[in-house]
């Protein structure tokens, strides 16, 4: 039986490359930045699963080139950059990696959440550039205080949840806005819904945990962030384009927020022209959401796992469009 032939668009964790490799016929782009798109399309003519990152755009070009394609398995639990209705349409599977990198992504918002609160970069760098010249004193690098205070929760679902349990142990009030209630949360955590504007107006902090979708594309914009307490801080590890840059940028550097603190942007890498890089009541950190070793394997290894059921004909464990199946029933087991 000729094995099913598999290109892997970066090298991913051992733990999962190792599976991928022994069930499949396998290719892996061998450069640290991601391949051109002109390669992924040339190397889509001759295969039937695709592995990728959330830096390799998968749309219709590519699928017209794949006669063979069917599947591609995103090492993310976000895949804004596959044209999913379209891999639908075509009968493509789409897979995700979530839950895995759920508490790892949290503890992210809350690492960046403390450090904008407590100016922990500009304190490290106030020490590093020579400017500690007296012991202590009153007025030094005062910030703000996240125990007790209100944390606003836009999006709601595994991360936004889990950072609400976290909030907890700081006894904070959380608010939370979504398209849909979580009563679980209401209940086992009183966090209380409320619209995002209410969320906007009444958080010290914000911190956002939705998917980039066309409604979530600059969510918060000039006009939501002049609802925004001048003493809050706005915190986003989702996609960058749920926030427009450029109004947030006006806004920090008019004083209108107080800071905010990021890991996504809306162009990654961000251009070192950003002019978010020289302010100081900005935190930055390079899209490390999920960037531990352990939940990064534990990803590798769910592609693996989603490649592996599909082509032994059973529905992949992290299918997100299931309705696929109906345009193009499971393949008969193949290896
Ligand atoms: C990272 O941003 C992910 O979507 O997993």
């Amino acid at each position: 039986m000729r094995r099913p032939k598999v290109y892997v668009t970066r090298e991913i964790p051992e733990r999962g490359l190792k599976k991928i490799m022994e069930h499949f016929d396998t290719e892996v782009w061998p450069e640290y930045s991601p391949p051109p798109k002109k390669i992924i399309i040339e190397k889509a003519k001759n295969v039937d699963a695709l592995v990728t990152l959330l830096t390799d755009k998968i749309d219709a070009e590519v699928f017209d080139a794949a006669p063979n394609l069917k599947i591609v398995a995103q090492m993310a639990v976000g895949y804004d950059n596959i044209d999913v209705e379209e891999a639908t349409r075509r009968g493509i599977y789409v897979t995700n990696t979530p839950g895995v990198l759920t508490e790892t992504t949290a503890d992210l918002a809350w690492a960046l959440l403390m450090a904008i609160a407590r100016r922990i970069v500009e304190a490290d760098k106030y020490i590093r550039e020579g400017k500690w010249r007296v012991a202590w004193h009153p007025m030094m690098l005062l910030g703000r205080d996240v125990y007790g205070a209100t944390l606003g929760i836009i999006g709601a679902g595994r991360i936004g949840m889990a950072v609400a349990r976290r909030a907890k142990g700081f006894n904070m009030r959380i608010l939370y806005y979504d398209i849909v209630r979580r009563p679980e949360l209401e209940k086992d955590i009183g966090a209380e819904y409320v619209d995002l504007d209410t969320l906007l107006s009444q958080s010290d902090f914000i911190t956002i945990h939705v998917p980039l979708t066309k409604d979530t594309y600059h969510m918060i914009n000039a006009e939501k962030l002049r609802l925004v307490k001048k003493t809050a801080f706005i915190i986003n590890t989702s996609r960058g384009q749920v926030i427009d840059e450029k109004a947030l940028y006006e806004a920090l550097k008019e004083g209108r927020i107080a800071g905010a603190a990021l890991d996504v942007f809306e162009e990654e890498p961000i251009p070192m022209d950003n002019p978010l890089l020289k302010l100081d009541n900005v935190v930055l950190t390079p899209h490390i959401g999920s960037a531990s070793h352990e939940t990064r394997s534990k990803m590798a290894e769910m592609v693996a796992d989603n490649l592996i059921a599909f082509f032994e004909g059973r529905v992949p464990p992290n299918l997100v469009n299931p309705e696929v199946m109906k345009i193009r029933p499971l393949p008969a087991k193949s290896i």
